[in-house]
């Protein structure tokens, strides 16, 4: 059986694949940071465990935890936008939303690739980034700070495929549109359902490479 790993799989397009994933018969393996959130999981038919994606400890322990899985895909999930105003950062906002969108990267995708390496060959690394971390596409410079952390995370995946791309893991950048959830808001253009089907579709279809790529969530390539 297929096992897939998704990391912050409480709400919006985390769960969605979540529920995608267990509908299609898959393995799925999810995080979670709150127990009631594991505890639904768990009635979702997955996997759960807890996880504060910036909980040192805990990330160590899911490497201990999740020892000797073979992950067909591992998708790392967990975002935040910080602050809705630009202009003066403060560093609490920035520490929140490095620490969450990259520093939580740099120690969980050199956990999680060796367990992607170990399915058969042909293994899926995805990152939810934003097309708002493009450095070669962007035309604005509102929400500096999520796009600044979305390309430093870009950074992060590129590196990990340098490194793993060779023992067989495919390493994915999504922008996974804009879309109805807490954090794309209620005048976004997708639902969690369009998202997360593109999403699991595109990973499906694409094909093995040692190098990292940057993928709208239907599929279509975006630049760094
Ligand atoms: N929605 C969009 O339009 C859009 C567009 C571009 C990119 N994205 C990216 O797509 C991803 C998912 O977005 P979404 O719209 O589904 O967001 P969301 O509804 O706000 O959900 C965010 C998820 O991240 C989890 N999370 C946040 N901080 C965490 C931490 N420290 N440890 C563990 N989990 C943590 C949340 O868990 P809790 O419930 O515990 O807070 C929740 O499961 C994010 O990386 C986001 O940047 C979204």
């Amino acid at each position: 059986m297929a096992t897939a790993l998704i990391i912050g799989a409480s709400r919006g397009i985390g769960l969605e694949l979540v529920k995608q994933y267990r509908a299609d018969g898959w393995r799925v393996i999810a995080t979670a940071r709150k127990q009631e959130d594991c505890d639904a999981l768990l009635a979702l038919g997955a996997e759960p465990h807890k996880l504060d994606v910036n909980n040192v400890e805990a990330v160590a322990g899911i490497g201990w935890k999740l020892d000797g899985e073979e992950l067909d895909v591992a998708i790392l999930n967990a975002g935040v936008y910080g602050p809705r105003h630009d202009g003066f950062p403060m560093e609490t906002d920035f520490n929140a939303v490095m620490h969450t969108n990259v520093l939580a990267a740099m120690r969980l995708l050199p956990v999680l690739a060796p367990m992607v390496a170990a399915s058969r060959g042909d293994g899926k690394l995805a990152v939810l980034s934003s097309r708002m971390g493009s450095l070669s596409e962007r035309s604005s410079p509102a929400g500096s700070l999520y796009r600044a952390s979305k390309a430093a995370l870009n950074s992060v995946l590129i590196d990990t495929a340098l490194v793993h791309g060779k023992q067989g893991v495919t390493c994915v950048a999504f922008h996974p549109g804009w879309v109805r959830t807490d954090m794309g808001g209620d005048s976004a253009d997708l639902s969690v359902e369009e998202s997360a089907a593109g999403i699991r579709n595109t990973l499906a279809t694409l094909p093995a490479s040692d190098q990292a790529t940057y993928r709208n969530y239907d599929g279509t390539t975006i630049g760094w």
